[in-house]
Parts: C-alpha cells; structure tokens; sequence
C-alpha cells in the first residue's frame, strides 16, 4: 500500500450516516486499502480502518483531540473539561488519576455492590411479565455504580437518575428533540454532578475516601484543584459509561439466545466466560468510531497528510479486520481462550496503552460486569419474546428496535 486512494463520494457524510457501523470497512476493502481520503462535514477526513491504521491513529503526539468531532455531539457525550478533550501532559496527568481511582480493589467492591443491587432487582424482575434487558440492567447499574461511587440515591430516584444519565449516550448523536432531551440532561447531569462535588468538598466530608470525594480532590497537571465544573464531568464520566454498560448487556442476552451451545460453559467455566464476553465485545456494534485531527504535517501510506487534517478510526471494523482476525464474521468465543492479546485489534473501547492514549480507562470494570451479568444470564431461566431482534445499525448505541425483551425470567 502506497497511496491512499479517494472514495467516489466527495463527502461520505450520508453513507457514514446511513451506515456508521460498515461503511468504512466496506469502502475500505472495496478500494483495496486500510486508509482513504474523502470529506466528512464539509472538512477533509482520512478514514482509517485496522490495525496498522490504529496504531498510526493512536502514536502519542500525531494527533490531538480539540474540534475532532462536533460540538453539539461532544457537548452531550463529554461533557466540558473532562479528560476526552485533553492532549499531551494534562491528559497524562488526568489520565493517572483515572488509573489511581480504578486501582487496588475498586473493581471487586463495584463487583460485589453490583451482585448485591442484582439480587434485590431480582424479586421485581421476576415479578415482570416482560423484562427488556437494556433499561432494567441499567437500573441496576445505576443503583450499583452511585453505591460504589458514594453518591447517595433513595429507591425511588433510581429510575429518573438511570434517564437522566442514558440520555447521554443514547440522544447525543441524535438530532431534533432527542438531541435537545440529550442536551437538556447533559445541563441536568452537570448540576446534579457539581452539588455532588461541592458536598465532597466542604468541611464535614473531609477524610472521605468514596470515589466522588476522590475526583473532587483531583488536581490539573499545574497542581491546581480541578475547577468544580471539571470535577463534575468526572464525576459523570465515573457514572454515564458504567450504565453504558448495559448496552453490551442486552447484546451479551442476545448473543446467548444466538449461540446457546455455549450456554452451559458460560455458566460454569469462568475462563470460557470472559472469552465469550470479549467476543460479543468484539462483535456487537457499539461505539461506531473515534476522530482525531493531525497536530502537524505527517506520512501515512507513502503521502503527507496535512496539520489539521481530521482522522476517523472504525473502531467497529478494525475488531473484525481480515488482517488481525481468522474468519472474522464469525462468533468463536474460543478464539479468546488463547488470545495473547494485543493493543491494536481488539478496540471496541479504544487501542495502545489506556495511561497514554484516549484509550477507555474503564474496559476493565466492563467486562468485569459482563462477566457478572453473563454468569447470571446463563444461570437464569427464561424465554425470548423477541426472538428476531437484530442490533439497529443505523444507531449508536445500536440497540434493538423494540429492545430484547425476556419473560418468566427465574433466577438460576
Ligand atoms: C459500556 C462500555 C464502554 C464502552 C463501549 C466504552 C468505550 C469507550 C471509548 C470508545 C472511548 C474513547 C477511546 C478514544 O477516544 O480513543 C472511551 C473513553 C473513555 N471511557 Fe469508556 N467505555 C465503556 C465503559 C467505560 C466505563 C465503565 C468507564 C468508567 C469506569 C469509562 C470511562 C471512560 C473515560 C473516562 C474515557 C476517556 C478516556 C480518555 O479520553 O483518555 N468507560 N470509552
């Protein structure tokens, strides 16, 4: 490969639209590349699909990440200040306070509070005619990822806390009044977020060890406290993406209704278990893409590719590339069982090394949950009312119209 080729379209923003979970890899292969030019929003874009194209779009100082995507969509998803708008020092800086929080064993308490909000869910749960897996296992990842964190949350505000923080995943790529419900939650969040962290701050909570307490005494890379707003947008993005993990949930429920040869293993086997997890992380659509926009002039592919010339990578497609995966279309939970692992073809979540990249710093915490929810799934007895549902890929989050719905759901 020695040039990168042009795609037909002159702006790929309505095919990417129509389809932003294939598109790039299809257009890719069709062209003969892993990296092709074309517009998207007006701008000129590279599109990057693989894994030799994830490691050039994560190399620490090629790109950076101000302007990459647009406002109106980071606004919802990111919120201000957070670490997804850093680059350079104030990212690492930021970055290791991420790693810090998440260490020692703040995943076996989320693990063990999560076990517990799923056995008091279960009395309701099995009371349900019809249980849709997205919005009651983010009920209880709401209630489980506030009690590990320390925010306090009465019984009967789990539900519109669960709305409020969705919202933000699921209408921040959408437009009218969806994206108004996402913007106007976002305002909501940020509010709820920063009287969290003024409570963390004052007198009385001193020595407070909690996860909120901990961000609210985060610093800048200057040694500065984080301004209160910043904090706040942590303190979100502690929360938003946990809940978020219900998503992967309702595709994990799926996949065990698609493949339920595995069922007995994923029950039993725990090392099985992570391996049919991090398959339907590979497989299931979830984030379609991360952008990014080249800090100085750089060479890709035998060309220069201009400062400021914005990146897309498919983060979807480059899990399913031909290059790094044997039969990729298929689901083969086994393919994991002896994975040596590496940075660059598994990144549903991001690639390179979580403490320098935008990497997600929460990947663990993920499939620990989906191991959890996984064992229990296979456990539990129930049937499938909606046996047809497919991920909508015309969405992200790619949930299934209508949702994955199960009835006489008995814990096993
Ligand atoms: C639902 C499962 C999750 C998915 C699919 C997901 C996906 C992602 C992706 C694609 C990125 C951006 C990578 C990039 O920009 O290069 C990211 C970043 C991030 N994720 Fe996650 N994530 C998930 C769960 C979590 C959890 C559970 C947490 C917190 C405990 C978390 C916290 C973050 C943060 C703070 C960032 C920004 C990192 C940075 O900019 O350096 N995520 N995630």
């Amino acid at each position: 490969m020695t040039s990168i080729p042009r795609d037909a379209w002159p702006d790929v923003t309505l095919p990417l639209l129509a389809d932003p979970y294939r598109y790039i890899q299809r257009r890719a292969g069709r062209l003969g590349t892993d990296t092709f030019r074309s517009r998207l929003l007006g701008q000129p874009t590279i599109f990057l699909t693989g894994p030799e194209a994830a490691a050039f779009f994560y190399e620490p100082g090629r790109f950076h990440r101000q302007k990459a995507i647009p406002e109106l969509v980071a606004h919802v998803l990111f919120g201000e200040g957070g670490v997804q708008r850093l680059d350079g020092e104030p990212h690492r800086h930021r970055k290791a306070q991420w790693r810090d929080l998440l260490a020692g064993g703040a995943l076996d308490d989320l693990e063990s509070v999560t076990e517990r909000m799923w056995d008091d869910a279960l009395p309701e749960l099995e009371a349900m005619s019809s249980m849709d897996v997205f919005p009651q296992t983010a009920r209880v990842l709401t209630a489980s990822v506030c009690r590990w964190a320390g925010v306090p949350l009465a019984r009967h505000l789990i539900g519109g806390i669960t709305d409020m923080l969705s919202s933000l995943f699921l209408h921040a790529g959408s437009v009218g009044p969806e994206h108004l419900k996402g913007r106007q939650n976002r305002k909501a969040a940020t509010e709820w977020a920063q009287r969290l962290v003024q409570g963390a701050r004052s007198a009385e909570a001193a020595g407070r060890m909690d996860k909120v307490a901990r961000i609210a005494r985060w610093s800048a890379d200057d040694g500065a406290p984080l301004p209160e707003a910043a904090a706040a947008t942590e303190v979100l993005n502690l929360l938003r993406p946990t809940v978020a993990v219900a998503v992967y949930l309702a595709f994990l429920a799926m996949a065990l209704h698609r493949h339920p040869e595995n069922r007995v293993r994923v029950a039993e086997d725990a090392a099985f278990r992570r391996a049919f997890v991090q398959e339907v992380r590979r497989t299931y659509p979830f984030f379609p893409a991360v952008a990014a926009r080249t800090t100085g002039p750089t060479e890709w592919r035998g060309e220069e590719v201009a400062t400021d010339t914005r990146a897309v990578l498919d983060l979807y497609g480059t899990s399913r590339h031909p290059l790094a995966w044997d039969r990729p279309e298929e689901f083969r939970p086994e393919r994991f069982l002896d994975w040596p692992g590496d940075q660059w073809s598994l990144v549903p979540q991001g690639g390179g090394d979580a403490a320098v990249t935008h990497r997600c710093p929460g990947e663990d915490a993920t499939i620990r949950l989906m191991c959890l929810f996984a064992r229990e799934f296979a456990r539990a007895r129930y049937e499938v009312t909606t046996p047809e549902a497919e991920p909508n890929y015309r969405a992200a989050p790619a949930l299934p119209k209508g949702g994955f719905q199960l009835s006489g759901f008995r814990a096993g």
